[in-house]
């Protein structure tokens, strides 16, 4: 019988990198099953795109405010992730740093996806970052989590030329569009069990491996996807 990977999505905003996940891996006969989103933003636009697409992924709330402790919170959201056998926990804009010994307790099973080439433009505003400093070049970096927020070892990266005629939401548009085409590339590597880790660096087996380690797309991304 085929080896199905169970995730589960950690998101706090808008959404969009969920969304295509969910929609990309429900087709029959997928080799991933999105289990489960939890946001720990109760009114996050997250949370009403998954449930109106429509199809089973359940989805949790667990709210972090300044009262909560971050072990009761990471506690919770254990208890989700054992209940439903999960395999990797995938991290699409979830805005709380983990802590470290939940990420030591999931080690290699978390992943994340940063809006800029790390270790280059760590941080929430990493677009903006880029596109303020003037860089020419910029990407998408999906990496596996660490204690170090926004570290790690990296999976794949995407690059984007930034031309004098984007602005920051043009680039915006085509980093999304970028980390969309990406991030369901990668979990389909790991459904495949193809990516191993070697003196702290990713390597990936298998055939076609150009494909996987940089995505590189000069002009082809200028126009936004709507999710
Ligand atoms: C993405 O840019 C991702 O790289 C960053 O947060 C953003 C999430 O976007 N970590 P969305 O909520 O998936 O639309």
């Amino acid at each position: 019988m085929k080896n199905i990977k169970n995730i589960i999505i950690l998101a706090s905003g808008n959404g969009s990198n969920t969304v295509n996940i969910i929609r990309y891996f429900s087709k029959s006969g997928s080799k991933i099953n999105v289990s489960a989103v939890i946001s720990n933003i109760p009114d996050a636009p997250v949370i009403n795109k998954v449930r109106n697409i429509g199809n089973q992924v359940a989805v949790f709330t667990v709210p972090f405010t300044k009262n909560t402790e971050i072990i009761t919170f990471e506690e919770k959201i254990t208890e989700i992730v054992e209940s439903y056998g999960i395999d990797y926990i995938i991290l699409a804009g979830f805005m709380k740093v983990l802590s470290k010994e939940f990420v030591s307790r999931y080690e290699w099973r978390i992943i994340n996806i940063h809006p800029s080439l790390l270790p280059a433009f760590k941080g929430k505003d990493a677009i903006k970052d880029a596109f303020n400093y003037g860089v020419k070049f910029t990407g998408v970096t999906i990496h596996f989590v660490t204690g170090e927020v926004d570290s790690g070892p990296v999976i794949m990266q995407g690059v984007l030329m930034i031309s004098e005629e984007d602005n920051l939401s043009t680039l915006e548009s085509k980093v999304h569009a970028l980390e969309h085409r990406m991030y369901p590339l990668v979990l389909e590597l790991l459904a495949d069990d193809r990516i191993a880790i070697k003196n702290g660096k990713v390597k990936i087996h298998g055939e076609n491996k150009k494909k996987f380690i940089t995505a590189l797309d000069l002009d082809q991304f200028s126009s936004s996807i709507n999710l």
